[in-house]
């Protein structure tokens, strides 16, 4: 899609967004009624989506942890969300206190309340939050923020993580990742993750079936992608150990729970370019 195609969004009070209920899922707070109206009914269709929001969020956190080990000093978070407990920077700090961090979301009160943070923080020097949208690619690439904060001489960490799902095939999505890919430098990684409705029990997928069929009322209706999709997303990386795999089996730091209904339907991998 053109650049010169791309319009910022407007917060809109009257219809949930995915940014807004996945802070609900993780935080239990609702920014607007309508949130928190739509999340009971999501927890009726899929009465675990916290727990899934919460194993999706940590698979970002351990996948940011990895990169750090790897040596990443620099990361791109798209589609970060509302900031809430462990920040990709506040994670990756733990480990390295200079680490820099892009953060990117096209949900205004995302990028409105993670600048309030990166503010009360005093962290706007080594942080920014760009408002920006993944199917402009460009836009964030060449963004005066992501200019200041990134230097593409050196690897990076970027996290797409529970975002190609509100990108339509319309978008073109894998033109997007090639677009990314090739502006990374030899060293980078990636972490993804992506909801599914295959590899799955017969119950659980009617259950993500029925739960895209919801968000298709929210301003940011839901593709969902099979493991093979997803997969494709990774052409010309590497998949590190252990692969693609559902987020909480990703180099679990606890013991995985085989029968927990909030494990499936949510593949994950990090991949490296050489
Ligand atoms: C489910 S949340 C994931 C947040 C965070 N990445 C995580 O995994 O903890 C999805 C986020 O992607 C953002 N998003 C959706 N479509 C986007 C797009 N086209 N460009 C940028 N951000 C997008 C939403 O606003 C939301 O904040």
């Amino acid at each position: 899609m053109s650049s010169e195609d791309y319009e910022p969004r407007e917060i809109d009070a009257t219809r949930p967004s995915a940014a807004r209920m996945y802070h609900y899922y993780l935080s239990g707070e609702a920014v607007f009624d309508v949130d928190r109206v739509f999340g009971e009914r999501v927890f009726q269709v899929v009465p675990y989506a916290d727990v899934g929001a919460h194993h999706n969020r940590e698979f970002l956190q351990r996948a940011t942890k990895f990169m750090v080990s790897q040596g990443i000093r620099q990361f791109l978070d798209i589609g970060s969300g509302l900031p809430t407990v462990g920040n990709t920077h506040e994670v990756a700090r733990t480990l390295d206190p200079e680490i820099r961090v892009v953060y990117v979301d096209n949900d205004l009160e995302a990028v409105n309340r993670s600048h309030e943070l990166l503010s009360e923080q005093d962290a706007l020097d080594t942080t920014a939050i760009v408002e920006a949208d993944l199917r402009y690619p460009d836009l964030i690439l060449d963004h005066p923020e992501t200019k200041r904060l990134l230097n593409f001489d050196e690897p990076i960490g970027l996290l797409i993580v529970s975002v190609w799902p509100f990108v339509p095939d319309s978008a073109k999505p894998n033109e997007v990742m090639a677009r990314l890919r090739d502006a990374l430098p030899a060293g980078s990684h990636v972490g993804m993750s992506h909801a599914s409705m295959t590899d799955a029990p017969e119950e659980l997928i009617a259950r993500m079936v029925a739960l895209a069929e919801l968000y298709r009322e929210t301003s940011d209706p839901t593709t969902m992608r099979s493991r093979a999709e997803f997969a494709t997303f990774y052409d010309g990386f590497e998949l590190v150990e252990p692969g693609i795999v559902y987020a909480p089996d990703w180099r679990p730091e606890q013991p995985v729970d085989l029968e927990d209904p909030a494990r499936p339907c949510n593949f994950a991998a990090v991949g490296y370019k050489g």
